[in-house]
């Protein structure tokens, strides 16, 4: 690969969606630097395929590190940082909030700090073209009932889990850096992903392992509620057009008009295995069980790109359907990696999230 055009610093670059556009933009022929604190859900078997190239470099430690940032930064001088570092599942957030603080609302305002402090003695066209672009959800916006109008980037904020008010308050703190100081920032929200490398504790991936070990599928109340599903890999295209193209201090929406409510998703995957690996006992759908709901769970999500579309020229590339079967076969393809993910971290997770439900 030819020497580097641009250097990218990625937080968070060794979990699902970070790994997927470190992959990426090492393909572009960008330097990519990875800092990831490797908690449960950080992996470096994601990086795997990039472990003898000098052009990625990964650096183990934490966006709350302050000192760490500013040596990182003077070091590497990267033209952009994208920040997916966070703790990422709302469940989780349910049993253990102050792990949501710490890192989304405390991390990104340290972050935030470090990189202003450096940003400030940049020269001014370097000062111009540099971007720090925070990767956030669309859980922000709270929930909608069937008919209402999808969420566009001037909806209320209105979060409703201890996860999505830790993503909210972080977003809130990324403008302000903006308004206050011209930090030149970048907002995404984007709706629920799915594909490789997604930790098991999120519903696909879940429920592919589970179905694979013929243990019950949990479906959460009536399965009725609805997501809005977008391959990890339009994610990250997303991203990158906004980094390219978008102006300062703006705020784009992703999502694949794809809204599905869980037990067509359930039963999609279920259909799929049907198919990819019979199981002697009858059809997967067998093993679906509802369980105790959610505290507070969102009813419905659903994400009006048409900003992103319209100003960008951006449009996803995979169909659902399509993409859960690349998904599925992803896992029934990567057994190793599902072995070694499955540690007891995740089965003492199972046990706190599912026993007693
Ligand atoms: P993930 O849990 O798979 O990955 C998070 C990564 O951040 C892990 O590698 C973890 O080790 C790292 N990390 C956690 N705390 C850190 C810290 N203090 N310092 C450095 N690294 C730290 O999550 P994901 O699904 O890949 O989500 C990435 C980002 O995208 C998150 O900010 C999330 O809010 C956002 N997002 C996710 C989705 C989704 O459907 N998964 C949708 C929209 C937005
Ligand atoms: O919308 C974007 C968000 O999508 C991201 O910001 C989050 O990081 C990501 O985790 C995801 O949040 P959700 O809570 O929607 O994802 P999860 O996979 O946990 O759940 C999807 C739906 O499935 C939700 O309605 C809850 C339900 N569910 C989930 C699990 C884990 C079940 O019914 N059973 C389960 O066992």
């Amino acid at each position: 690969m030819a020497t580097a055009s641009r250097t990218v610093l990625v937080t968070g670059g060794a979990g699902f969606i970070g790994s997927c556009y470190v992959l990426s933009r090492r393909a572009a022929g960008e330097r990519v630097i990875i800092l990831d604190k490797l908690t449960y859900s950080g992996n470096l078997e994601n990086l795997a395929s990039l472990q003898n190239d000098p052009e990625a470099v990964f650096v183990h430690g934490d966006i709350g590190d302050a000192d760490l940032i500013a040596r990182l930064l003077q070091s590497y001088q990267p033209d952009a940082i994208v920040n997916f570092a966070a703790e990422s599942h709302v469940d989780r957030s349910i049993l253990d909030p102050d792990a949501f603080i710490r890192t989304n609302v405390l991390g990104t305002c340290t972050l935030l700090r470090s990189v202003l402090a450096w940003w400030q003695k940049l020269d001014e066209i370097r000062q111009q073209t540099f971007r720090f672009l925070h990767v956030s959800t669309d859980e922000v916006y709270g929930t909608l009932h069937l008919g209402d109008p999808a969420f566009s980037e001037t909806t209320a904020y209105a979060p409703n889990s201890p996860y999505s008010a830790s993503k909210a308050a972080s977003d809130h703190f990324v403008r302000a850096y903006h308004e206050t100081y011209g930090l030149p920032t970048l907002i995404t929200n984007c709706s629920n992903n799915y594909g490789p490398r997604q930790f098991p504790e999120k519903l696909i991936p879940l429920v592919i392992l589970n179905a694979l070990a013929r243990k019950p599928l949990p479906v959460y109340g009536t399965g009725e509620n609805i997501r809005d599903w977008l391959h990890v890999e339009d994610h990250c295209e997303a991203i990158a057009t906004v980094l390219k193209g978008a102006v300062p201090g703006s705020c784009y929406n992703i999502g694949g008009r794809s809204e599905r409510t869980n037990l067509e998703v359930v039963r999609g995957i279920c259909h799929v295995l049907d198919e990819l690996r019979p199981y002697s006992e009858g059809p997967y759908a067998s093993l679906i069980s509802f369980v105790t709901d959610r505290p507070g769970h969102d009813f419905r999500y659903a994400i009006d790109a048409s900003k992103l579309e319209r100003e960008l020229g951006w449009t996803p590339k995979w169909q659902f359907e399509e993409g859960l079967r690349q998904t599925v076969q992803w896992y029934l393809d990567n057994a190793a990696w599902v072995e070694h993910v499955q540690s007891g971290e995740y089965r003492s997770w199972l046990e706190r999230n599912y026993a007693r439900r």
